[in-house]
């Protein structure tokens, strides 16, 4: 789930990078390749819109709404066999986060990666899940509430791009995403997981929890493929409209260094 997370901030930290033509006047600009600059310029517009910038069409940080998600998906047959998707998501708290580091964003971005490395204090998302399955003879055909609450997230983000020519300005695209994530501790409570059965319900969200470690593990490498998808789909729509050339101060000329 985490990964989702992340790849919705890489769609904001690659915008923010983007602030031109279309942004408002506040964000400071940066040479490219300045990396204390453009981490500063990204942590500022983080702190100072935390509602976003419906104008290019980035999603609020404080409550970002997702996509749904399909988190297992097994056949359907045998004595064992679940499926879990999760629809009305809602991720709370990007609009905390710090970036640390950054790598890339030069003049040529093809010479080097570009790497984003930042941390989250906390992240809250709340969704409603529907779960069908059969473990041996405990079946399983659910819908409720779940909430999630990942805390003291590290990660850093490989943001693989191909570079475009359109009206003598150049864009990025990005192909890929290639994320990166250690958490302290994440709490998970799903409601009605067996609403015959409150006790099982507590026992199974305690199993998770003494567990996390475990099941993290297990869903990690399957979510991260969607959802590189996922945003690499919304972080090209915002590339698509704004040059990268826009994104930084005019070359050579290092006497102005912000708006
Ligand atoms: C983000 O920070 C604000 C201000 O400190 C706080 O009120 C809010 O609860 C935080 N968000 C999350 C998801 O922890
Ligand atoms: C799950 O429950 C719904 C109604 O609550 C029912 O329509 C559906 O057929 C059930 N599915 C399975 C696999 O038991
Ligand atoms: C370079 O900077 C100077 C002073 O900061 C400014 O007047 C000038 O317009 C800039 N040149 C370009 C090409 O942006």
């Amino acid at each position: 789930m985490i990964k989702s997370y992340i790849l919705i901030a890489a769609a904001w930290f690659l915008y923010k990078a983007v602030c031109s033509t279309v942004l408002p006047s506040d964000i400071v600009k940066c040479h490219f390749g300045d990396s204390p600059c453009i981490i500063k310029s990204i942590n500022d517009v983080i702190r100072r819109y935390p509602k976003g910038i419906p104008e290019i069409g980035l999603p609020p940080l404080d409550a970002t709404e997702m996509e749904d998600v399909s988190m297992l998906d097994s056949p359907y047959r045998g004595p064992i066999w679940l499926t879990f998707h999760m629809r009305d998501n809602v991720i709370k708290g990007f609009n905390n986060a710090t970036v640390t580091h950054i790598e890339g964003f030069n003049r040529d971005p093809t010479i080097e990666p570009i790497m984003i490395k930042a941390r989250i204090p906390r992240l809250v998302h709340e969704a409603t899940y529907d779960m069908q399955g059969q473990l041996l003879k405990l079946k399983a055909n659910t819908t409720g509430k779940l909430q999630s609450d990942f805390q003291n997230i590290h990660f850093t983000l490989k943001i693989k791009i191909i570079l475009e020519y359109r009206n003598n300005k150049r864009y990025l695209k990005v192909y890929e995403i290639v994320p990166k994530v250690t958490l302290d501790r994440w709490i998970i409570w799903m409601n009605d997981l067996y609403k015959e059965n409150t006790d099982l319900t507590i026992a199974i969200n305690r199993a998770f929890n003494k567990n996390w470690v475990e099941f993290w593990n297990g869903v990690e490498p399957g979510l991260l493929k969607a959802f590189s998808v996922a945003f690499t789909g919304i972080l090209n729509k915002v590339l698509e409209n704004v040059a990268y050339d826009d994104m930084f101060l005019p070359d050579f000329n290092k006497s102005n260094s912000s708006i």
